[in-house]
Formats: C-alpha cells, sequence, structure tokens
C-alpha cells in the first residue's frame, strides 16, 4: 500500500516533469522559426551544413560586417582558404550575376557552391539533406514551412529567403538624396560630386545599389602575380580577361579588405588605386579605357570619395558596430 502510493507520487512527479519538457519545447517552438526567411537565418548560422560541424555560412560571412570577412581569404572547413576575398551579401535581391565572376545567377544556385565546396563546406548535397531529415528541429521546421521533408530545392530556398532580408536602404545618403542636407558630412557631399563627375565612379558603379551589374576589368590581373583572370575562366574569352563583377557599393565601409583578391586594405587605397592606377600595378591586362588617364584627384579630394563611401553604411550595422 505505502509502496503504491510512493509509485504513485513518483509517477505522478515524473508525469509533471514530462507535462514542463512537453511545455517548454512548445514555447522553443513559438519562438523559433515559423517563415522561410527564419528557418534560412538559422541555416545561415548552423554548421550542420559542413562536413564536419565546424563551419557556417556566417563563419566567412560575419554579420557585423555587412556579411563580409575582414580577412584577405577566409577559412573553410581544415583551415583551408579560400581562393578570392568573401564579399559582403547586403543589396544582392537584385543581382543577376553572383560570384566574382558571376558564375551563379541566382541566390538558390549560389548556396549550393559554398555547401558542396571541399574548401569551403566540404559537404555534399546528398549529405547535407539527410543531415537535416535526421534532425528532428529540421525535419519538423521544413515540415512546417514547407510541407515537405528537407530536400535540396528547399533548403536552397530557405537560405536564399534569408539572404533577401539583408536589403537595406536607411544610410546618411539615402536620408540626403531624400532631402535632409544635413544627413552627411560637408566632404561626403563634394565627395559624391566626385563620384558622378570629376572620378566617374558611376561609369561602373551606377544605380541604386552603385553597381551596373556587369563585369569589368580594373586592372588587377597580370598573369604573373595577379593570377586571377576573373570571368574570362567561365566565358574562355580572351577579351574578358581580368574582368569582374562590378560589386555594389552600400555598405562598403564596413567590408574590407577590398577587391576579388583583397589587395587593399582601405577604402583610401582603393580610391588612391583608381586615382592613377599604373602606379600600383603596371602592367594590368585589359584595364577598362575609362581608367585610362589618372585622374589627378588631390589628397582632399580622395578623402571627400572615401567620405562618400562612408556615408553608404546603412544604420543597422551602425547600432550592431556600437553594441560589439
Ligand atoms: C569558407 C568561407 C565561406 C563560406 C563558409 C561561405 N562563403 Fe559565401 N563566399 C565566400 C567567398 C570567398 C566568396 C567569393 C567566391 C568567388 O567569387 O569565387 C563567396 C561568395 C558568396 C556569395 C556571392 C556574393 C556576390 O556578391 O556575388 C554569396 C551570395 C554567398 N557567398 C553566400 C554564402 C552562403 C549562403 C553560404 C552558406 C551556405 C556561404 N556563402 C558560405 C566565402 C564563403
Ligand atoms: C570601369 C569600371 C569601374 C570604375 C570606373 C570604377 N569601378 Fe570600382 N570596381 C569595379 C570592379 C570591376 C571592381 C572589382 C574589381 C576586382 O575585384 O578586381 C570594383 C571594386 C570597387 C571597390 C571594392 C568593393 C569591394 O567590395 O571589394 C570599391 C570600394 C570601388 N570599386 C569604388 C570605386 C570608386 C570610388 C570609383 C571611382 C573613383 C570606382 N570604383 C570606379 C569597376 C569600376
Amino acid at each position: 500500500m505505502w509502496n503504491n502510493m510512493k509509485k504513485g507520487k513518483i509517477l505522478l512527479v515524473l508525469g509533471a516533469i514530462m507535462v514542463l519538457i512537453g511545455f517548454m519545447s512548445f514555447v522553443g517552438s513559438k519562438d523559433d522559426v515559423q517563415t522561410r526567411e527564419q528557418l534560412g537565418e538559422k541555416l545561415f548560422f548552423d554548421p550542420i551544413l559542413s562536413g564536419d560541424n565546424t563551419i557556417s555560412c556566417a563563419s566567412c560571412h560575419k554579420p557585423a560586417f555587412a556579411f563580409a570577412d575582414t580577412a584577405v581569404f577566409s577559412k573553410g572547413i581544415k583551415g583551408q582558404l579560400t581562393a578570392r576575398n568573401s564579399p559582403g551579401l547586403t543589396n544582392l535581391s537584385g543581382r543577376p550575376h553572383l560570384f566574382w565572376d558571376g558564375r551563379a545567377s541566382s541566390l538558390e544556385e549560389q548556396a549550393l557552391g559554398p555547401i558542396t565546396s571541399a574548401a569551403e563546406m566540404g559537404l555534399p548535397i546528398e549529405d547535407a539533406v539527410k543531415k537535416l531529415n535526421d534532425n528532428k528541429f529540421y525535419a519538423d521546421a521544413f515540415q512546417k514551412i514547407f510541407k515537405s521533408a528537407p530536400t535540396k530545392d528547399n533548403l536552397l530556398k530557405a537560405i536564399a529567403s534569408f539572404e533577401r532580408t539583408l536589403e537595406t536602404s536607411n544610410s546618411p545618403y539615402d536620408r540626403y538624396v531624400n532631402g535632409d542636407d544635413h544627413a552627411i558630412s560637408e566632404s561626403a557631399a563634394r565627395g559624391r560630386l566626385l563620384f558622378i563627375g570629376k572620378a566617374a565612379c558611376n561609369n561602373c558603379h551606377s544605380g541604386e545599389d552603385f553597381t551596373a551589374d556587369r563585369f569589368k576589368s580594373i586592372g588587377l590581373y597580370n598573369g604573373k602575380d595577379l593570377n586571377d583572370p576573373g570571368r574570362s575562366a567561365i566565358t574562355k574569352s580572351k577579351t574578358e580577361e581580368g574582368e569582374f563583377k562590378i560589386p555594389g557599393l552600400r555598405n562598403v565601409a564596413l567590408t574590407a579588405p577590398y577587391m576579388h583578391n583583397g589587395k587593399f586594405k582601405t577604402l583610401k587605397e582603393v580610391v588612391e588605386y583608381y586615382n592613377n592606377p599604373s602606379l600600383v600595378v603596371k602592367d594590368g591586362i585589359n584595364r577598362d579605357l575609362a581608367l585610362d588617364k589618372p585622374l589627378n584627384l588631390t589628397n582632399a579630394e580622395i578623402d571627400d570619395i572615401v567620405e562618400f563611401l562612408k556615408s553608404l553604411t546603412d544604420d543597422r550595422f551602425k547600432q550592431k558596430l556600437a553594441s560589439n
């Protein structure tokens, strides 16, 4: 009798614990992912998508730096270095070409690259899908959001949906063009005029996001120490040697170092290069005619252009940096 009572009590306590666990996981799942974007965000930060569970997209694309890396080349699994500089990921939703050489044409297609690349995340896509299916959280989340088990397609869709949320249009520059004369410094305002005038940066960096979405050579390929031919390796066209995607410039102040090879550490070095490319790279192949002659910018004008570029940083990153 006493024994039975004791058993009953134990069962009661066990039952209460079970209910509590059930309740907690319910609360947990309520706070957890509800949309494709949230699921993609979770995947973006989760090393489950790498062969040895050590690398996530965010290992190389760091949120505080507009999703770029601060290193010249990033580390993939087993300490392997990437062949190019990791770009920032903001304002990509309208881009027709992705990667420095434009070899992917959608964010979905792009996302397959790093997961399966032996040097980055090193996980065959079938294995990625299997790992997600074996993981109760993801199996449930895909079921809830896509009405299907995890598949290659909906995995890539989720990540791309998250990346499409990284649009930024709330910078001092935006407030300035919308009528607030004091939103940027006088130096940045002069820089803006130089950008579209004397320095003619907008020949290539045009439009809302400061890219014409084309491929150009600014002269950072010489077939020797600078040996990445860029676009021509994809198109097999010699006339495109040294061409790279014109990158958008929003949030560019956060994404140093710069260029496909991370050659320049600061924006000042970048603008100094444009001012007279031959002083830095004498034998750049196929350099665009727009960069044929020195720009003859003064030191003060170079600083003004740098100030202008800094005004393109979205407020959300200011808050992030301030809280770091
Ligand atoms: C080991 C470092 C590393 C990891 C991990 C990584 N990336 Fe990248 N990412 C890069 C590098 C380097 C490039 C540029 C490569 C090139 O252009 O050839 C790049 C390019 C991109 C681009 C193209 C951006 C543009 O402007 O064209 C996108 C989008 C992107 N990565 C998203 C992702 C996503 C999503 C993941 C996770 C599934 C991921 N990356 C994982 C290093 C990494
Ligand atoms: C002929 C076209 C062209 C012109 C003109 C041009 N750019 Fe570029 N810009 C590019 C290309 C292409 C790249 C990438 C080159 C590479 O990686 O080899 C680039 C890269 C950059 C980057 C590095 C971005 C990053 O994410 O690494 C900055 C900053 C930049 N340009 C600013 C400027 C400024 C400022 C001017 C004017 C002084 C200018 N550009 C003029 C085509 C151009």
